[in-house]
């Protein structure tokens, strides 16, 4: 098949799938895990490695199952792909000025607004001060000798680093109803009903009662947060990334508005928090699965030497990638593997799917965290954080908080598995541990007979 670049722009449609092999990419997105895996080997085997489709809710849809495919989509030139209706999914929370959902200048205004921080290693550095101590909060108020969820613990600790380098929050007497109200928050944003409840608001106006109290209570805090700040002196001060966006214009001189400030700290919040618990959740269930990869990530926090931890975070996204679609809305007329696909079409690409190809990974299924060691997939075969204009702000970030983590957990921690491997569950998008990673902690190192 000749290559996109020479096909004209009227090349050939992609052929509608038939309703089985719907079924089967369906059934595959909702069960998640190795049923997924094998469901879409069929569709892959049947149909090829791009499927158009019609999935209900939001219409036609091709899913991209191969690399090519999403090297185009995240390489396209500006303007020809758009955010579009997959990332409006949670737009109920976010706000429509959210830079998930924006895109062209308002979108590159907000970027070059909220990457730095991120980035910046001085703003970093004063983050990773911030991980350290929740992680050592953490070990503090583990329960000891007894089996418990991890997953639960991890979601609490995120908030707290969350509150405090996104929101700028370190007061006891603030940060509790912020706790309170962005956890209803993030419940809802994880919620399998919350789409449906929404699409019945927005279509039927059938109330949803709990969504709008949560927005009023949430709300409520971040407006009177945000003007208490403006108005403090030391606004100046908090490298947080509340002050950053108070205090910052943009090229033409202004300042964003109170309703962009809101809509963008909602979506670091959602954005943030259960993606970096899970993967953090899953790191820790595959390295006790993995006894000799965890004795190596143990002799190179002896030896102070983060490449190992890295590998080990990067193949904890590689094998369970806590988001493991992304997409993108077709804006002008696109092309994927020589077929046109109309404006309008969303494209689904499935990178849990493509990081478990045998063609590009040896031992696709195993834990291997060495794989990293030696070189760094591209990006069309390895791609946790998506790509392109839309792609994740906070990798390094995220990066940095499950180094960390890891380095406090396994290094002044001892923790052992209470039951054997745990399965994938799909709730929304995300790929969850079934139980929630079920360990027993031991105490501060050593403390083990
Ligand atoms: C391991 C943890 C994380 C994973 C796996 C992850 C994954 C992703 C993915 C797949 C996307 C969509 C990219 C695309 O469409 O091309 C995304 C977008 C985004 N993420 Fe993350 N993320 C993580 C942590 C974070 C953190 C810690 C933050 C910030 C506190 C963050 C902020 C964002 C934002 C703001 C976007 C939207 C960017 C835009 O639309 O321009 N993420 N993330």
């Amino acid at each position: 098949m000749a290559s996109p670049a020479t096909v004209p722009p009227t090349g050939p449609s992609l052929a509608r799938a038939a309703s089985t092999t719907r079924a089967l990419f369906l059934g595959g997105l909702l069960l998640g895990g190795k049923l997924e895996q094998k469901l879409l080997d069929r569709v892959v085997r049947k149909h090829g490695s791009l499927v158009s489709t019609r999935v209900p809710g939001f219409g036609r849809t091709v899913l991209v199952l191969d690399p090519q495919s999403v090297r185009d989509m995240v390489t396209c030139p500006p303007g020809s792909l758009i955010s579009g209706r997959g990332n409006a999914v949670l737009g109920f929370l976010y706000g429509n000025t959210s830079m998930f959902l924006v895109d062209g200048p308002s979108h590159h205004r907000l970027r070059r607004l909220l990457v730095p921080p991120f980035r910046n290693r001085d703003t970093l550095a004063s983050y990773a001060r911030i991980i350290e101590s929740v992680a050592e909060d953490l070990l503090d108020h583990l329960p000891v000798n007894k089996p418990f969820a991890l997953l639960p613990e991890l979601r609490h600790s995120m908030l707290e680093i969350i509150l405090q380098v996104v929101f700028g929050l370190t007061d006891e007497n603030r940060l509790a109803p912020f706790r309170e109200a962005m956890t209803e928050l993030l419940e809802i944003s994880t919620s399998n009903s919350s789409g449906l409840r929404d699409m019945l608001r927005k279509n039927y106006g059938i109330r949803w009662p709990r969504l709008q109290r949560a927005l009023e209570k949430s709300d409520g805090l971040i407006y009177d947060e945000i003007r208490r700040r403006r108005a403090d002196p030391a606004l100046a001060e908090g490298d947080d990334i509340l002050s950053l966006l108070l205090r910052t214009t943009t090229e033409d001189g202004d300042l964003l508005t109170e309703k962009e400030v809101r809509d963008q700290l909602v979506t670091l919040l959602i954005a943030g928090h259960e993606t970096t618990a899970t993967t953090l959740a899953w790191a820790v269930e595959l390295l006790l699965q993995n006894p000799q990869a965890l004795e190596r990530l143990r002799q190179s926090i002896r030896d102070n030497d983060d490449s190992y931890i890295d590998a080990v975070t990067s193949e904890t996204l590689r094998l369970r990638p806590p988001i493991p679609v992304f997409s993108r809305e077709v804006a002008e007329d696109f092309e994927l593997q020589g077929y046109r696909i109309p404006r309008g079409t969303l494209l689904v690409a499935h990178i849990g799917y493509i990081h478990q190809r045998d063609d590009h990974f040896e031992n696709p299924r195993a834990f291997e965290p060495e794989r990293f060691l030696a070189k760094r997939p591209e990006i069309n075969y390895y791609a946790p954080f998506g790509g392109g204009l839309h792609s994740c702000i906070g990798n390094h970030f995220a990066a940095l908080e499950v180094r960390l983590f890891l380095k406090i957990m396994f290094g002044s921690g001892d923790f052992s598995r209470s039951r054997k491997a745990e399965r994938e569950k799909r709730q929304t998008i995300l790929n969850l541990p079934q139980k929630g990673v079920r360990v027993i902690y031991h105490g501060r190192s050593q403390a083990r007979p």
